[in-house]
């Protein structure tokens, strides 16, 4: 059989009748089409072809379980953040969500309000706290507030060789909701631009900059988990984000102190949860 065309489409696609899901065949399907019309739209070259091929095989090859280049290079497709926005549909009073990112730990350590979870981290003193709110207002007691956020340098604590983390934590709300911390004030870094996705960047005349911020996943029985960042106002990458994850309703003032001649700073973000009925699926 010379299979061409849209019939070579249709037979790919027809490959996957005898799926195991529905959802599986939709997908596949889906994915074949849109793939192929790519490679139709753009004229793709064997040449080209083959230095995709070699791209996510060296994707794979530097990857590992701390090196998450595929994540990366979803991140900076814009994939990531349009998967948040299908899978995070809420009321407008809740707190928007943003991408994940690589630097999330589990098991990082337990703190009570007011700790300083730095640990030493270079950077300056940054108070940070809030309330865990419900999306009439109501605070939301015993909510797991889970954060971690680069040092002054731009590194996260994996990225180090260190012996315990730095500027992560979980800690749980109290009765009226507030949470409470002292970690290093956020800077803007850049993405690991080591590897093929900084190739991707370069070859595309794009920079590797996400402008400072937080990162927060809270969860609370009842409701849907909030994955994001508090953004650091007039930070320069805002418009610019490597990764697309900048949402306006994100961004806080932190705002500077001077106690005798010390320095410090203070971001106060209150962070409101949608019940599972609220999120639609
Ligand atoms: C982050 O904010 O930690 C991050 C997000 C996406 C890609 C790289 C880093
Ligand atoms: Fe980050």
């Amino acid at each position: 059989m010379d299979l061409q065309g849209d019939d070579l489409t249709e037979a790919v696609v027809a490959s996957f009748d005898g799926s195991e899901s529905d959802r599986y065949k939709t997908v596949m399907s889906a994915l074949v089409r849109h793939l192929h019309a790519f490679a139709r739209e753009v004229e793709l070259t064997e040449d080209e072809y083959f230095t995709a091929i070699d791209f996510l095989t060296r994707t794979g090859q530097i990857s590992t379980g701390t090196r998450q280049e595929f994540v990366l290079l979803a991140d900076v497709l814009g994939l990531s953040m349009l998967t948040v926005g299908l899978g995070n549909r809420k009321p407008p009073e809740a707190t928007q969500s943003t991408v994940f990112g690589p630097f999330f730990v589990e098991g990082s350590p337990e703190a009570q309000l007011g700790d300083d979870i730095a640990n030493g981290a270079p950077g300056q003193p940054c108070l940070v706290s809030g309330k865990v709110l419900n999306t009439k207002g109501e605070p939301i007691a015993g909510a797991l507030v889970e954060t971690w956020q680069a040092d002054e340098d731009g590194f996260y604590d994996v990225q180090k060789d260190l012996d315990g983390p730095q500027n992560r934590a979980h800690l749980a709300t109290d009765a009226e909701g507030n949470y409470r911390f002292w970690a290093v004030k956020p800077v803007a870094y850049p993405i690991p631009d080591d590897g093929p996705v900084g190739e991707l960047l370069r070859a595309g005349g794009r920079g590797p900059m996400r402008p400072a911020h937080i990162h927060f996943m809270v969860t609370a029985p009842g409701y849907s988990r909030l994955i994001t960042h508090v953004f650091a106002a007039g930070d320069e990458y805002l418009d610019t984000d490597a990764v697309f994850g900048v949402k306006q309703s994100l961004i806080a003032d932190f705002t500077e102190h001077q106690d005798d001649d010390k320095t410090y700073y203070s971001v106060e973000y209150d962070l409101v949860l949608a019940t599972t009925e609220e999120t639609q699926q």
